[in-house]
């Protein structure tokens, strides 16, 4: 069978590492898949890329040749922001092709209208990159607790924040400096403010919220603050109480509909979360019948964030590798299963 051809939209940090994952672990990948799967077209500003391997790659500048492109089955949106994502991912969908998305600010705002059209076209959206970087978060509360009423989620869900906390307790470096590093490693927004004041935190927990308790995407309840205010003193008090401040994102089900909130948490330090460092990324998930579960791993970078990324390409292609009408049954996200509203 011919290989899947995927178009990729951004071949920043998250393109790159896509491009890479896929092509350095071919054969296993179609393996699982049931199919190859190639990037054969790639839309970037600049056109200068961290790509191993360009060969067989057609390269443009302008995205709408990828998304109008007849050749390409799958577009891959990791460009990022609000727009031209959201106006390119919905061209694509119209133009029939099933699309990954690494972009959270994207769906947190724009998924209902996303999913909305892509059941009507018959494609699959799927977005595991989206939160918790490499770590299978989708999935694992999607299909691994497809069996659980979910009570509540808590999780340490921005890695550039996350290593901004680490760092100003490890070397008592100043938050400035830690977070022009985290930029310079590619772990950090476009607009950094996303990250340090809750907001790519919130996009996140949104996303969660509406797989865990079956809601509509509302990223306008998040109650939302992040860390910018919190100083190197803040964090040396904490640890002589022994606490350590972590950003949290927490959804949790209340008589009164799902509580949604995101800020900075005191957290023994006995606790597995408060030991969570650097750009690492833990969420918790407490399930009804499986308890509380742990899952945890980088939360960004290039390859953690591209194994995400393939991962969903590999699901979309095992789909399409099954359905001879290359039209799929909404597979990615059930948002319309509303069983309680954000409070
Ligand atoms: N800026 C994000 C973070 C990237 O630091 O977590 C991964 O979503």
């Amino acid at each position: 069978m011919n290989p899947v051809k995927v178009g990729l939209l951004g071949l920043g940090t998250v393109g790159s590492g896509t491009a890479n994952v896929l092509a350095r672990n071919a054969g296993e990948i179609s393996r699982r898949a049931g199919r190859g799967i190639i990037v054969t077209h790639a839309a970037s500003r600049s056109l200068r890329s961290s790509i191993n391997d360009t060969s067989g790659i057609k390269f443009t500048t302008d995205p709408q040749d990828v998304v109008d492109d007849p050749e390409i089955s799958v577009v891959c949106e990791l460009m990022g922001g609000y727009e031209p994502a959201r106006a390119l991912v919905l061209r694509a969908i119209a133009n029939g092709k099933h699309v990954v998305t690494a972009n959270k600010a994207l769906i947190a705002r724009h998924g209902n209208e996303i999913f909305a059209l892509a059941r009507e076209k018959g494609v699959m959206v799927a977005f595991e990159a989206a939160v918790g970087g490499g770590i299978p978060i989708i999935k694992a509360i999607r299909e691994g607790l497809a069996g659980n009423r979910i009570e509540w989620l808590a999780g340490i869900i921005n890695g550039t924040g996350n290593f901004i906390l680490t760092e100003m307790r490890d070397k008592g470096r100043d938050f400035a400096d830690v977070l022009a590093e985290a930029q310079a490693l590619g772990y950090a927004e476009a607009d950094p403010t996303f990250d340090v004041e809750g907001i790519d935190a919130a996009h996140k927990l949104t996303i969660l919220a509406s797989i865990a308790f079956g809601i509509p995407l509302q990223f306008d309840k998040v109650y939302t603050e992040g860390i910018s205010r919190i100083t190197r003193e803040d964090v040396a008090y904490a640890e002589q109480l022994g606490y350590r401040i972590k950003h949290l994102g927490l959804a949790r089900a209340t008589p009164a509909g799902i509580e949604l909130r995101v800020h900075p948490t005191l957290i023994p330090e006995r606790r597995l979360i408060a030991n969570v460092d650097g750009v690492m990324n833990a969420v918790l998930v407490k399930g009804d019948a499986v308890g509380p579960t742990l899952y945890y791993g980088a939360g960004a970078g290039a390859e953690p964030t591209g194994s995400a990324v393939v991962a969903d390409l590999v699901d979309v292609v095992r789909t399409l590798t099954t359905d001879p009408n290359n039209r799929v049954p909404h597979l990615a996200f059930q948002p319309d299963a509303l069983s309680s509203q954000p409070v």
